[in-house]
């Protein structure tokens, strides 16, 4: 029996122009190419000129998405992001006037690296809730402006980037529907990915910092546990997975997590050697490259999995819709 669901029905990317390669990092760092590709799968990454914003990033982006799926109006946006422009107010109300979509719900989400999933989540339910009938959920971020350049730890990892997807009101029968959800958090381990406030830093610089093998480990176990609980939730084996696409945080750890759950290497989506970890916007952008390569394929069963500060995880499935990506530089 068809049930109501959000289905994708447009997929956007924006990248900035300028990419930097690991050999510009090891001028400057303790640190090599060699390390870098082998401990993370990582060669560059790209950052946003001084003049370019988040917003507009996420701009961009959003507006590729709008071309993807045909449309100029949605019924709301959602804007997840861990690099702010300003504290206040949040970027959605803006991003969603300048592409000129009026007067519509639009607030921010803050999960970093799980901020996507969670915007998709909360939009599917604003759907299935017969609040609106479409949302755009674009991901945006700017993290070469948060990460100290002097911590060979982050620096090497992080890039700027943004991803967009279009959901519309549909049926669960439909190609592109969502169908299984799972989100969680674990506030005892707020410090593990952190940047502190101004009660906590006094004058000092406020980067961001991370505990990266104590992540790395907590990654794999909840990313795992996560898209297991999808999986199970719409009846799929590991096996017959045809898609799963992680967040992008160090191709080791989307090896080990396709290990564990005994999903084919060949079908985990590992996107992340030219752009880096791109926090929320990973997943959307790595959806794209997979398009681009023909990884993923109309009709896909496709299992998204993310995890990231607060501690926060996600996951979430769909059969792949048949779309064509819109992604451009700034
Ligand atoms: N270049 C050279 N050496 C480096 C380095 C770099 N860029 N970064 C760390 N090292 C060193 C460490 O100092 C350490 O040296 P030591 O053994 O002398 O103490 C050694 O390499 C191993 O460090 P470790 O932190 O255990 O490495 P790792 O294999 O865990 O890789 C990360 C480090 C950050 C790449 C990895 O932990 C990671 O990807 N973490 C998770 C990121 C993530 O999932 N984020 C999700 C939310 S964004």
């Amino acid at each position: 029996m068809p049930t109501p669901a959000a289905v994708v029905a447009g997929l956007g990317t924006c990248l900035p122009a300028e990419e930097f390669d690991n050999a510009s990092l090891a001028a400057r760092l303790d640190t090599s190419d060699e390390w870098i590709r082998t401990r993370t799968g990582i060669a560059a990454r790209r950052r946003a000129a001084p003049d370019v914003s988040m917003r507009d990033l996420a701009c961009e982006a959003g507006a590729n998405a709008l071309r993807s799926a045909g449309l100029r109006d949605v019924g709301g946006l959602i804007l997840a992001t861990t690099t702010p422009d300003r504290p206040c107010p949040a970027a959605a109300p803006e991003v969603a006037q300048r592409l000129g979509l009026g007067p519509v719900p639009a607030f921010d989400i803050s999960a970093v690296c799980t901020g996507f999933l969670y915007a998709v989540t909360t939009a599917a339910s604003l759907i299935t809730a017969g609040l609106v009938d479409s949302v755009l959920v674009v991901a945006a971020e700017t993290y070469t402006r948060i990460v100290d350049p002097s911590d060979r730890g982050t620096a090497v990892i992080f890039g700027d980037g943004a991803g967009a997807v279009v959901l519309r009101r549909g049926s669960s029968r439909e190609r592109g529907a969502l169908l299984a959800f799972d989100l969680g958090s674990d506030g005892s381990g707020k410090d593990l990915i952190h940047i502190p406030g101004p009660r906590e830093q006094g004058d000092g610089p406020r980067w961001f910092s991370m505990a990266g093998r104590k992540v790395y480990l907590r990654a794999v176990e909840q990313m795992t546990a996560s898209a297991l609980r999808v999986m199970k939730d719409c009846g799929w084996s590991p096996s017959s997975v045809d898609a799963l696409v992680p967040h992008q945080a160090n191709a080791r750890i989307i090896q080990a997590m396709a290990e564990r759950l005994d999903v084919p290497p060949e079908r985990a989506v590992c996107a992340l050697d030219r752009v880096g970890n791109t926090a929320a916007a990973s997943i959307p952008l790595a959806l794209a490259e997979a398009l681009r390569t023909h990884q993923l394929q109309e009709g896909a069963r496709t299992v998204l999995t993310a995890f990231g500060g607060g501690l926060t995880w996600a996951s979430a499935a769909l059969t792949w819709p048949r779309l064509s990506a819109v992604s451009s530089e700034i």
